[in-house]
């Protein structure tokens, strides 16, 4: 097939990108590079159709790459995805998760193209059942990351009721692995293990009580990748996740294994903050026979060791 990925210079988008390859498609790969490098794409770069360095609010851009390219799928995984980004600064987030996405639905509209949209399970408000956050779960807007997601879900299926498009919602949970930032910027696992290896303090936001579900970043492919081959979920919403919780102070001994080194500090946006998110993947599991693979101890060693090998260490 031909396939356009957005954000596939980024984290997931890099293993979302190599999954595409591996199974034969034409890939183009549009990204601002706002978060994403040049270094993530390098491994399989010219194997690509193309790689536009270019923004999804660009319209006449879209408009050319949609011209040229008879694509059959779009996987729209270019956002801006930091919480605390979007608390500070919600213009940016607003006009790339949600506008952005209506730029893109817009060209898929015109060009019958089918669309896989990258959500996250931060639209979900906290998780109160031990079965876990199920696709019919509620839904909150704790963040503007999260009120943008959720209303470019809804232009997302919206596509779906009014023009018959064939879109699907993923929620993946929180995604860790190799080629995550390992700064401010990046995720947990990634943030922790660095910290580890320079022999810094892993700080803990607030009492360290909230759990996550942590998804290694392969079976996230996986599961996105798979969401666009099936016919079955046009117009649904997906999570994917572990099935598993883990709170972020028994994280933290899981990655430093010694107490000393793990340190409290004040919630920056406790208002913001999920105390539970516990993944009930059910659903994708009927529908697209998907389950994770990786553990997150293999997960989080997995990870370490790319950590260890990209960087520096002196
Ligand atoms: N990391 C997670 O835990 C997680 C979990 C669930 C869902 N998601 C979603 O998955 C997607 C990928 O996230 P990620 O963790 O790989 O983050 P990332 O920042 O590494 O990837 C996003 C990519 O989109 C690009 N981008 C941003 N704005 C753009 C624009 N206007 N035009 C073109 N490209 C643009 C960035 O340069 C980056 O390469 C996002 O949609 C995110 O919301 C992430």
């Amino acid at each position: 097939m031909n396939i356009l990925l957005t954000g596939g210079a980024g984290f997931i988008g890099r293993a979302v990108a190599m999954k595409l390859l591996k199974d034969g498609h034409q890939l183009v790969i549009l990204d601002d590079l706002s978060n994403g490098q040049e270094e993530n794409i390098k491994e399989f770069r010219t194997e690509l159709t193309e790689f536009i360095i270019g923004d999804i609010k660009n319209e006449t851009l879209l408009e050319e790459i949609f011209n040229k390219y008879d694509f059959d799928i779009c996987y729209h995984l270019g956002a801006s995805i930091n919480v605390q980004d979007s608390i500070d600064d919600p213009r940016t987030t607003f006009n790339n998760d949600t506008i952005g996405t209506f730029y893109i639905m817009e060209q898929c509209r015109t060009h019958q193209v089918k669309v896989v949209f990258m959500s996250t399970c931060m639209v979900y408000d906290r998780c109160i059942d031990e079965n876990g956050i199920t696709e019919a779960h509620p839904t909150k807007p704790a963040s503007p990351y999260a009120g943008a997601k959720i209303a470019a879900e809804n232009m997302v299926l919206s596509y779906f009721y009014a023009y018959g498009l064939p879109t699907v919602v993923v929620r993946p949970f929180n995604t860790y692995g190799p080629f995550q930032k390992t700064g401010g910027e990046g995720g947990v696992v990634a943030i922790f293990i660095h910290k580890k290896l320079k022999g810094e303090y892993l700080s803990i936001y607030g009492e360290g009580t909230q759990t996550r579900d942590l998804l290694y970043v392969d079976d996230c492919a996986d599961f996105v990748v798979q969401a666009g081959y099936s016919d079955k979920v046009s117009g649904e919403i997906l999570n994917a996740g572990l099935g598993q919780d883990v709170s972020i102070n028994e994280l933290a001994k899981m990655i430093v294994q010694d107490d000393s080194r793990i340190k409290h500090i004040k919630h920056i946006h406790p208002q913001s903050e999920i105390q539970k998110l516990l993944c009930n993947y059910e659903k994708a599991k009927k529908l697209l026979q998907w389950e994770p693979k990786v553990s997150l101890e293999k997960g989080i060693s997995k990870t370490e060791e790319w950590i260890k090998e990209t960087y520096q260490w002196k």
